[in-house]
């Protein structure tokens, strides 16, 4: 079902007492019925999850983990398996965030796996793709999204949509104050959506949400959310403050 959704990325900050602080904050802020037919997610870093499934239990706050690994088990030092987020009571994983592409050396193939183990074990995934800033200026962004979909997506059935939410974060408004134009954001996500209708049908086009991410703040969510293909948006600087992110999950 096409959702509106309000998702922040907490990234590698908040020690654990922040983190219980941050939540604090939120829980406060989201209690007045601004949520109202919104979800609304935070992704605190791995070591912070079991703590804020048991903060966030009588909220409507969800728990999601920013990242997992695609084997069921084994021996690989320092990672995160499917099996034990849904064991904590973490039901949503992000996967395809830029800077697991960049930094980390994630592709497309391995996005795929990754969404596959995802599924299998009965996590929703928040998948995130968009272009550099190279492909904008050459005017190539859509032909990379239209990949970055294909290459980690397109082999899924198409009731497994059912538990993805897509976010469209164009590199070049990640983190840097740049946010996507509202009608930038608009012409990608109707992009997807029609690649969806194409592939998959219309009413899969229709029932996925798309959330937008890069820069988001209270100052400009609203504008962004206005338009028809925006979903919401997933956060990434301004969820790190309780006031700014409610006052962006007031803007939906
Ligand atoms: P930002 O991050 O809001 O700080 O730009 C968004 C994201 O990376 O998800």
């Amino acid at each position: 079902m096409r959702q509106k959704i309000v998702a922040g990325n907490w990234k590698m900050n908040k020690n654990l007492d922040e983190a219980k602080e941050l939540i604090k904050g939120i829980k406060k802020e989201v209690k007045a019925g601004i949520e109202k037919g919104t979800r609304v997610m935070i992704a605190p870093s791995f070591v912070n999850l079991q703590s804020a499934v048991k903060k966030t239990q009588k909220s409507i706050i969800e728990v999601a983990a920013q990242n997992m690994h695609q084997s069921k088990n084994g021996a690989f030092t320092g990672e995160v398996s499917a099996d034990m987020l849904i064991n904590l009571g973490v039901n949503i994983v992000i996967l395809g965030h830029s800077e697991r592409r960049e930094y980390f050396g994630e592709t497309d193939a391995l996005l795929a796996q990754k969404v596959d183990a995802a599924l299998g074990n009965g996590l929703e995934v928040v998948f995130c793709f968009g272009e550099l800033l190279e492909d904008r200026k050459s005017e190539n962004h859509f032909k990379v999204v239209e990949n970055q979909l294909k290459k980690a997506l397109f082999h899924l059935q198409k009731g497994s949509f059912a538990n993805i939410i897509l976010a469209y974060e164009p590199v070049w408004a990640i983190g840097t104050g740049e946010t996507a134009s509202p009608e930038q954001a608009q012409e990608m996500h109707a992009f997807v959506r029609e690649l969806f209708a194409k592939e998959y049908g219309k009413d899969t086009a229709d029932t996925i949400s798309i959330l937008y991410g890069g820069s988001v703040k209270p100052a400009n969510a609203k504008e962004i959310f206005s338009k028809p293909d925006v979903d919401g948006g997933l956060i990434g600087g301004a969820a790190l403050k309780a006031e700014d992110f409610a006052a962006i999950i007031k803007s939906i």
